[in-house]
C-alpha cells in the first residue's frame, strides 16, 4: 500500500485549480440508470471512487469510458438490478443505485453498505422513504430487496437531513406517479447539482438547495450532458494547506459561495480571505487564533472539513473546541495528530485542541478515512522533519493527484510506492 512522505517547513504559494466534486459525481453516475442512452459528464475527477462506480455500473449492464475528465456512460435497456456486496462494501455511495433501479425496473437488490471508520452509516431513512413511495422493502442476508408495481408520489419528512437519503428519494421520485415532497431535505450543493441533471434529463424537480424539494414524476427520462460542479471540500482542503503554512494560495475553478462556513471561520481565526469570481485566496498569516466549530448539515460547517480544520487549529495561538455533530466517530485522526505532538483532548463528540504553534514534529502516522488522510498530510506540511502517512489509498478515493497539486504550490511531498 502506497505511503505519502511530507517534509515540513515550506510555505505554499501560488494558484491551484479545484477538480470536479466527488460527492456530486457519484450520485450523478447512478442517476444515469434512470434513462437509457449515452450520458456525458465533464469536469469529472480522476478518483478511485469514480472507478469503483464505473465497475458497479458496468456490472449493471452499462458501458463506460473516461478520458481527460470526460466520463461517458451508455445505459442499455437490460434488466439487471443487483448491486453485489463485494462492490458495495468498497464504496458506501453504491446504495444510491437503489432509487434509480427501483424507479426504472420496479425491483432492486442492493447489498447493505455496512459501516465505515467514521460511523455506523445506517440507511434507515433511505428505506423509510422508499416505503413511503410504495416500495416493499425486505432486508435478507445482508441485502436490501425492494419491489414495487409502480412508485407513487408521497410526502416524506426526514427526521434529520441526509444527503444520500435526499438523493436516493429524489431519483426514485423522478419516475414515480404523481408528486413527491421531501421535507427537511439536505441542502448541500451536490443535491442542487443532481436536481439540475435530473431536470436536464426531462425531470421536474423544484426547490433543491432548500429544505423542501418538490418532484413531479414523469413517465420517461432521456440521457443528457452535464458539467460537474467544483469540489468544495477539496477546495477547502487546499485553502487550509495555504493557510497552515503561512503562505498565499489561490484556489481557482471553485464556487466561493459553497465555502462560506469555512471562509467565515478562517476569517474569525485571523486569516485574510478574498474571493474573485470562481477563485478564493488565503493570504499569508503569521499567527491565528483558536476558534470553535460545530459541524452541521449545509450551509453549516461541513463535517468533511472538520479533520482538516483541526490540523489548522493545532497550529493556532489559542484553544479550539471542535464538535462533530454529524457522525458519531469522526475523530480517528486525533490520535494520529497526537503522534505528531499535537495537544488534543478528545471526548465523545467534542475535541479540545490547544494550539502548539511550531511544535508539531514529524512521525509515521496512519490514515483511517478519506478526510483524516488529508488532515495528516496538512499537519505534515508544518511538522518539523518528515511525516509519512500510510494507507493513502484513502486519500486517492477523494483527492485527484493531491501530491502533484501540493508540490506545484511548493510543498515537499512524495509518494512512496509499496
Ligand atoms: C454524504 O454521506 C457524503 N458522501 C459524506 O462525505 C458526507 O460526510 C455526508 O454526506 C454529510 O455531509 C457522499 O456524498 C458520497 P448523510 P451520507 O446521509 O449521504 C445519519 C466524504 O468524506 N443517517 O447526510 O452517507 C448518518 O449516520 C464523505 O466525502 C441516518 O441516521 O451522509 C449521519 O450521522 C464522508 N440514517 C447523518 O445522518 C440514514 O438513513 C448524515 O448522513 C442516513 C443517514
Amino acid at each position: 500500500m502506497d505511503k505519502m512522505a511530507v517534509k515540513g517547513g515550506n510555505r505554499l504559494n501560488g494558484e491551484v485549480a479545484a477538480s470536479g466534486a466527488k460527492n456530486s459525481t457519484l450520485p450523478l453516475m447512478f442517476a444515469t440508470l434512470l434513462a437509457e442512452g449515452e450520458h456525458v459528464f465533464t469536469n469529472v475527477p480522476d478518483l478511485l471512487d469514480v472507478t469503483s462506480s464505473r465497475q458497479l455500473l458496468e456490472h449493471l449492464g452499462c458501458e463506460t469510458s473516461y478520458k481527460d475528465h470526460t466520463l461517458r456512460i451508455f445505459v442499455r435497456g437490460g434488466k439487471t438490478f443487483e448491486a453485489p456486496y463485494d462492490i458495495v462494501r468498497k464504496m458506501r455511495a453504491s446504495i444510491l443505485v437503489l432509487g434509480p433501479l427501483l424507479a426504472r425496473f420496479r425491483e432492486a437488490k442492493v447489498s447493505l453498505p455496512g459501516g465505515c471508520a467514521i460511523g455506523t452509516r445506517p440507511i434507515d431513512l433511505h428505506l423509510e422513504g422508499m416505503k413511503a413511495l410504495g416500495a416493499d422493502i425486505n432486508v435478507e442476508a445482508g441485502y436490501v430487496l425492494a419491489k414495487t408495481s409502480r412508485l407513487q408520489g408521497a410526502k416524506i419528512l426526514f427526521e434529520s437531513p441526509t444527503v444520500g437519503g435526499t438523493e436516493n428519494i429524489m431519483m426514485a421520485a423522478a419516475l414515480a406517479e404523481g408528486e413527491t415532497f421531501i421535507e427537511n431535505a439536505a441542502k448541500e450543493p451536490e443535491i442542487v447539482d443532481l436536481a439540475n441533471y435530473i431536470n436536464k434529463m426531462g425531470g421536474k424537480v423544484e426547490g433543491a438547495g432548500s429544505s423542501i424539494i418538490r418532484i413531479q414524476g414523469v413517465d420517461r427520462l432521456r440521457a443528457a450532458e452535464h458539467k460537474v460542479i467544483p469540489d468544495r471540500i477539496e477546495a477547502g482542503t487546499l485553502l487550509i494547506a495555504g493557510g497552515i503554512t503561512g503562505g498565499e494560495v489561490t484556489v481557482t475553478d471553485c464556487h466561493p459561495a459553497d465555502l462560506e462556513a469555512l471562509i467565515g471561520k478562517m476569517r474569525e481565526a485571523g486569516f485574510k480571505i478574498t474571493t474573485d469570481g470562481d477563485s478564493v485566496t488565503v493570504h499569508s498569516c503569521s499567527g491565528w487564533k483558536g476558534v470553535d466549530i460545530t459541524t452541521t448539515p449545509h450551509p453549516g460547517f461541513p463535517t468533511d472539513l472538520q479533520a482538516q480544520f483541526m490540523a489548522l487549529m493545532c497550529q493556532s495561538q489559542g484553544t479550539s473546541v471542535i464538535t462533530e455533530a454529524v457522525f458519531e466517530n469522526r475523530f480517528m485522526h486525533v490520535q494520529e495528530l497526537v503522534r505528531l505532538n499535537a495537544d488534543i483532548t478528545p471526548k465523545t463528540r467534542v475535541a479540545v485542541v490547544r494550539g502548539t504553534r511550531g511544535k508539531l514534529t514529524g512521525a509515521p502516522v496512519m490514515a483511517t478515512d478519506l478526510r483524516a488522510s488529508a488532515c495528516l498530510v496538512l499537519a505534515g506540511l508544518v511538522a518539523e522533519g518528515e511525516t509519512v502517512v500510510s494507507r493513502i489509498y484513502h486519500l486517492d478515493r477523494g483527492y485527484e493527484n493531491m501530491e502533484r497539486k501540493l508540490t506545484g504550490l511548493g510543498a515537499q511531498v512524495r509518494r512512496l510506492k509499496d
